[in-house]
């Protein structure tokens, strides 16, 4: 049941579903993929699902410039920029970024933050202190007149995975077409919110699936404790009524290549096989590991 919370289209839904025949037969499994990555928005991805609430929820209480931030090559900061545009907000991107600032070149998510006119600052720090950068943004901006409305790292916010709750009865209603039960649901894991909506959304239909979040390369100890706060605070908030154990959390380290970022030669070969047998681009940041 779809929860009565104003929401932009951002995606097209549902999305299709359908099983991977060529990797089933060589891995001796039933493999299905759910492509998120086909939209309404160039890329798709998994933050359109969660931007369809909170930008919504930011143009309801009449704010006009979304603030965010991530990595130099965040899919989120890039997706923000993309859905705001396109629904006449303004948004200042807080990106980190280690790399001396004559060895940062134009190209990836920053090149289309650059054709998007997306004012982009970046700054020196760690994720620990990117809040500070981004209080001070924010700060400038009230100053200049402006009324920002913050959306978290990878848009993790109670309203925002409210996306990935919505995305399981989308997933249950076609898998009863197909009249199929899925065992598992994998996908990778960074922020948490994709985790924690999934997780909310399983609990509340009582499915037996099993969810599993590949980590991009963050820490699982602190990923498990982000998404357990995430998910009950979003269903007290929003009355969804469940509660997700922290038993439930499953954040799989295996795959993470190195950490969040790196490359190695078994994610390229991972990569190369599936665009060959499937035709599906996967990315070596996050689908790629999943
Ligand atoms: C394609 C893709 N998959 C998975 C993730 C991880 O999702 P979350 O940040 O909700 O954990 C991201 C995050 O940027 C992503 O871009």
């Amino acid at each position: 049941m779809s929860l009565n919370i104003p929401r932009v289209k951002l995606v097209l839904k549902p999305t299709p579903l359908y099983k991977m025949v060529n990797l089933s037969t060589d891995l001796g499994v039933n493999l299905y993929i759910k492509r998120d990555d086909l939209s309404l928005l160039s890329f798709g991805g998994n933050k359109l699902r969660k931007l369809e609430y909170t930008l919504a929820d930011a143009i309801n209480k009449g704010c006009d410039t979304i603030v965010t931030t991530g990595s130099l090559t965040s899919n989120h900061a890039m997706l923000t920029a993309m859905a705001a545009k396109k629904l006449g907000l303004n948004v200042v991107l807080v990106l980190r970024s280690r790399e001396p600032q004559f060895s940062r070149k134009v190209k990836g998510n920053l090149l289309i933050e650059h054709l998007l006119k997306a004012r982009v600052e970046v700054f020196d720090v760690g994720k620990e202190d990117v809040n500070i950068a981004m209080k001070e943004v924010v700060e400038s901006l009230k100053r200049e007149g402006k009324k920002p409305y913050v959306l978290p790292l990878g848009g993790a916010s109670p309203l925002g995975l409210l996306g990935y709750y919505d995305f399981v009865y989308e997933v249950l209603e076609q898998s009863k077409n197909m009249k199929i039960d899925f065992d598992y649901i994998v996908f990778a894991t960074g922020s948490g919110g994709t985790q924690a909506g999934i997780l909310l959304g399983v609990k509340k239909l009582k499915l037996k699936t099993r969810v599993i979040g590949v980590s991009d390369g963050t820490l699982a100890k602190y990923l498990k404790e982000k998404i357990y706060t995430l998910a009950n605070t979003s269903s007290k908030k929003y009355n969804i009524g469940v509660k997700v154990d922290y038993n439930d959390i499953i954040v799989d380290e295996r795959a993470s290549f190195g950490g969040y970022g790196k490359f190695t030669r078994e994610l390229i070969e991972t990569i190369s096989y599936v665009v060959k047998r499937e035709g599906i681009l996967l990315d070596p940041l996050y689908t790629g590991k999943a």
